[in-house]
């Protein structure tokens, strides 16, 4: 058996989750519920990534402290979460005592291991607000195209990208007062020196062949030491020894990891050191968008190896989500928020779906198309996967008191090798679940389920029904329906990791709580209760609805 403690990037706790976050959720969802299934102990941690300015000042504009901010912004993420399924053990948040300790000890080893540095720097500083401020508050005249109101770091017109003193009437987002340059110490991880022991960690199987090759273009420009301190004041942890300077966002997000773990661990008995400790057998694995790969694939090992714990077995990196084939838009009314699905759309199991249909082990953007999105759900879900037992349970209840014929009774070729052939994807179906390939996973899986749709057809049981009189010890009305259903059952199970809502309402048809294990689909069910309609059909009228509500915004 395998132990795995699998992540999610922590969202940040100033905004909303929206369906873009989802695909990730999602995927992962999918991933840990199939390794639950599949028998081994996998842990889903995550947690709210609460420091930072840009947190601090919408608390500020709020009028709330960041800790009642942070608290607030976890309640709507947790409900968020629990109504798409995606089933967390434990969502944490990064503003925790375990978090603070970590932190700071991990800080404290990479010191004593000689890999942090302090030098004084030119910041821009906000007389106005009397603070520092990050590249992102800073806007000005694009030095190159002469664009104006361009961010500090790059230009949204050329797509030029410089530092912010070489923009040209710089201001202050927050005062609209020209900033000056203000000497400043700061702290900085040595990553310069982590170069060796990174290259060799990336020899390793840990990344796709699209980020190696990203990575090897970083290696190829040369690591730059790492600032892992902000000056006061600042929504942060203080840096030990070091009054008014604390860590950066970024040093103790990932650290949000091992502190969510380690909260959960101490509530349900386990091992912290088992999962962290530097020759540990568990496997950790980072989900993360192509966004975040610098972070996890460079700060976040060197910063592990230098304190002396393990590093990731893998980091799993997907793409961005565009929206009917562009990148999500306020004004379109495609930045939509899971709140905004939940409220028009409804169904989770819509989502979960499509996203599956769409999902692989790439790097590469995917696109939810909003017609495909109704189309391909009422086709696959409603017309294909749910008319198995609305087509054949009926006559169960009708003729023969809800009971299925027993395995060992039937005696129809075709029916047996059918339901066979089903039993024994298993095998495929795990392989693409273990490689991501939701989106071939589920075409074989509709392909399948296709396979039983024509089995119906061509048996045609609605005839056979006509001519039962009364309920018989042997009759091939009985055997077809009774096939069709072991093996929708068994199709379900398979399906459980991408639409568990679904399935689970299927599993109450079947007399079950829930499809926890993929060894379920050895059992030969026997009984089914009265078939009441398990999924709505989704109109477009409500997709249209949702985009509507948020171009008004
Ligand atoms: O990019 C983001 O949304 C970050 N909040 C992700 C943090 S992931 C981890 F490192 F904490
Ligand atoms: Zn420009």
């Amino acid at each position: 058996m395998r132990k795995l403690l699998v992540t999610s990037a922590l969202p940040y706790a100033n905004g909303s989750i929206h369906l873009g976050h989802l695909v990730e959720y999602i995927q992962t969802d999918i991933w840990v519920r199939y390794q639950k299934m599949s028998g081994n102990e996998a842990y889903y941690i995550c947690a709210d990534d609460t420091h930072g300015t840009p947190i601090m000042l919408k608390a500020e504009e709020e009028k709330v402290t960041p800790d009642d901010l942070v608290k607030r912004v976890h309640q709507e993420h947790d409900a968020d979460f629990k109504a798409f399924n995606v089933n967390f053990d434990h969502f944490y948040s990064t503003n925790s005592i375990e978090n603070r300790e970590l932190s700071e000890s991990i800080y404290n080893s990479l010191n004593d291991n000689d890999k942090i540095l302090s030098k004084e720097i030119d910041q821009f500083f906000d007389e106005a607000k009397q603070m520092f401020l990050p590249d992102r508050f800073i806007k000005g005249t694009c030095p190159k195209c002469k664009a104006e109101d361009q961010y500090g770091d790059s230009c949204e017109k050329c797509g030029a990208t410089y530092s912010p003193t070489d923009l040209k009437n710089a201001y202050s987002v927050l005062s609209g007062t020209e900033p000056i340059k203000k000497k400043t110490l700061h702290y900085f991880f040595k990553l310069s020196e982590c170069d060796e022991f990174l290259k060799k960690w990336t020899e390793n199987e840990t990344l796709q062949l699209e980020a190696k090759n990203k990575l090897k273009e970083w290696f190829d420009m040369g690591l730059q030491d790492w600032d892992i301190s902000r000056d006061a004041p600042y929504f942060g942890f203080e840096i030990p020894n070091a009054p008014g300077k604390y860590f950066y966002v970024w040093l103790d997000a990932p650290i949000g990891y091992m502190a969510s773990f380690k909260k959960f661990a101490k509530m349900n008995n386990l091992s912290f050191d088992e999962y962290w400790k530097k020759d540990s057998t568990t496997e950790l694995i980072h989900f993360i968008g192509k966004d975040i790969l610098y972070f996890h694939a460079l700060f976040w090992p060197a910063t592990l190896n230098y304190s002396n714990y393990r590093t990731p077995t893998k980091i799993f990196t997907h793409g961005f989500l565009t929206v009917n084939g562009e990148k999500m838009s306020k004004s379109r009314g495609t930045f939509i928020t899971a709140r905004s699905y939940l409220d028009h759309v409804k169904d989770p199991n819509f989502l979960r779906y499509y996203y599956a249909t769409k999902l692989n082990s790439s790097m590469e953007d995917l696109d939810l198309n909003l017609e495909d999105f109704v189309a391909k759900n009422n086709s696959d879900l409603i017309g294909k996967f749910i008319n198995i037992p609305s087509r054949t349970s009926g006559f169960l209840g009708k003729f023969f008191n809800h009971e299925l014929m027993p395995l060992t009774l039937i005696a129809s070729d075709e029916g047996l090798a059918l339901l066979k052939k089903i039993k024994e994807s298993r095998v495929a179906i795990e392989e693409h679940y273990e490689a991501r390939e939701f989106s071939k996973l589920v075409k074989f899986v509709m392909q399948l389920i296709e396979d039983l749709n024509e089995y119906i057809s061509k048996t045609e049981p609605w005839k056979l029904a006509k001519q039962e009189q009364q309920q018989k010890p042997h009759s091939a009305l009985h055997e077809i329906c009774s096939i069709c259903l072991k093996s929708f059952r068994i199709l379900s199970i398979f399906l459980t990791p991408i639409i568990p809502n679904l399935c689970e309402k299927i599993a109450l048809f079947y007399g079950e709580e829930f499809f926890d294990s993929f060894n379920l689909i050895e059992d030969d069910v026997l009984k089914i209760k009265t078939y009441k309609h398990l999924l709505k059909r989704i109109e477009q009228e409500s997709v249209d609805l949702m985009i509507n509500s948020n171009s008004k915004d």
